[in-house]
C-alpha cells in the first residue's frame, strides 16, 4: 500500500487558487498580450481591457508562480509560457486549460452532484461549443501523434483493409493506423463540427485518398458499410450503459464476419480506486457530463458479449478491450 499522506500535502490538495490564477490569466490572453516584448501592467491592462490593480495582482502572483518574469514594473513571459501558451504559438496548449476553465462552474456544483447523484449539466462540450471541443482536440492530436503509431503496432492490424474510426475526433488514430499499415483504408465518423478538424489534420498527413469522413450522430445514424474493424476510441465515458451496449450492437451489425472492434478507453479496476488519474476523471465525468461514468473492462465486454461477439478479451489493462465477430 503507498504511504499515507502528510498533512501538508492534505492542505496543498485543497489549496486552489492557483490554478485559478493560471485558467483566468490564459482566458485574459495575458500570455499571448507579452509575446515578443516585455510591458508593464498598465499597458497590458490597457490592451486586454482589465482593471491595472487588480491584474497587477494576477501578474504579481504569475511571476511568484514562475510563469512570468518581472524586471522593474515590466513583465515578460518565461520561456514555457512563450512556447505553451502564447496563443500563436506552435506548441500552445492554452485550448486544454480554457476547457478546464470553461468547467469551473461544473466544478463548483460537485457537492450537489454528489448529494443528488444528478449532473448539473445535460450535454457534452463537443455538443455545447464544438468550437472550444475542436481545439482541445487539436492539442489532444498533436500530443497524439506521439503514441498513436504505437498503438496501432500493438493491435496488430495486418490483415486490416477497412476502419471505422468512430466518434475519430481529429483523426488521429485512423492517421496512425493508415501511416502504419499501407494496405488499410478508414472512415471517420464524427460530428459535422468535429470533421471540420478532422479535414484539416487529414490534409496534413496527406491521407485525403485513404481517409473519409462520415458526419452525423453515432447513436441516431447510420454507420456506413462494412468493416473489418471498428475502432471506439474515449467516446463510451461520455454515455450511459444502456446507450453504450446499444451503440456497440449496432457496431455489431456493421462488422464483417471476422472482424474486430477494439475499444479504448478510460477503465476503472474492479475496485474503482485505480488507475488513480481514471479515479479523479471519473469524477470529472459526473459533473461534466450528464450521465456518462468511467466504466470497467468488464463492462466492456459484456457489452460485447451482449452484442454477439464471439470472443472477447482484455488486450491491455484498464486500457483496451476487443470483440471478434464469429468468422
Ligand atoms: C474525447 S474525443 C475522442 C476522439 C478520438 N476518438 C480519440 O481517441 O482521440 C470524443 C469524440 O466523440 C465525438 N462524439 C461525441 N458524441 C458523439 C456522437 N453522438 N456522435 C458522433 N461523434 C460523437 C466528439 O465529437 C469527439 O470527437
Amino acid at each position: 500500500m503507498s504511504r499515507e499522506l502528510s498533512l501538508a500535502e492534505i492542505f496543498q490538495l485543497g489549496y486552489y487558487w492557483e490554478t485559478k490564477i493560471l485558467l483566468t490569466a490564459v482566458k485574459l490572453e495575458v500570455f499571448s498580450e507579452l509575446e515578443g516584448r516585455a510591458k508593464s501592467a498598465d499597458e497590458v491592462a490597457e490592451r486586454i481591457g482589465a482593471d491595472r490593480r487588480a491584474l497587477t495582482l494576477l501578474l504579481n502572483a504569475l511571476v511568484a508562480m514562475r510563469v512570468l518574469t518581472k524586471e522593474g514594473d515590466r513583465f515578460a513571459n518565461t520561456e514555457t509560457a512563450r512556447r505553451y501558451l502564447v496563443r500563436r504559438a506552435p506548441q500552445y496548449v492554452g485550448h486544454l486549460l480554457l476547457l478546464h476553465d470553461a468547467e469551473w462552474n461544473n466544478w463548483g456544483k460537485l457537492e450537489e452532484a454528489v448529494r443528488t447523484g444528478r449532473s448539473p449539466v445535460s450535454r457534452h462540450v463537443f455538443e455545447t461549443d464544438p468550437e472550444l471541443g475542436s481545439n482541445v482536440l487539436s492539442v489532444l492530436h498533436r500530443i497524439g501523434q506521439q503514441s498513436g503509431p504505437e498503438l496501432a503496432k500493438r493491435l496488430k492490424l495486418d490483415g486490416a483493409r477497412t476502419l471505422l474510426d468512430l466518434g475519430g475526433g481529429a483523426g488521429t488514430n485512423a492517421i496512425a493506423f493508415c501511416q502504419t499499415y499501407p494496405n488499410l483504408t478508414a472512415t471517420v465518423f464524427d460530428l459535422p463540427a468535429t470533421l471540420r478538424l478532422t479535414e484539416r489534420t487529414i490534409k496534413e498527413a496527406g491521407l485525403e485518398n485513404r481517409i473519409k469522413l462520415l458526419p452525423g450522430d453515432f447513436n441516431r445514424d447510420p454507420l456506413g458499410g462494412s468493416y473489418d474493424t471498428v475502432l471506439m476510441s474515449d467516446i463510451l465515458h461520455y454515455q450511459d450503459s444502456s446507450t453504450n451496449a446499444a451503440l456497440v450492437k449496432k457496431v455489431f451489425a456493421h462488422l464483417l464476419p471476422g472482424g474486430r472492434l477494439i475499444v479504448k478507453d478510460r477503465f476503472l479496476d474492479q475496485s474503482g480506486t485505480s488507475p488513480a488519474w481514471t479515479t479523479a476523471f471519473a469524477v470529472h465525468i459526473l459533473v461534466n457530463t450528464e450521465r456518462g461514468a468511467c466504466y470497467t473492462t468488464a463492462d466492456a465486454l459484456k457489452w460485447m458479449t451482449e452484442a454477439g461477439f464471439e470472443s472477447v478479451r482484455e488486450l491491455e489493462p484498464t486500457a483496451v478491450v476487443e470483440g471478434v465477430k464469429q468468422g
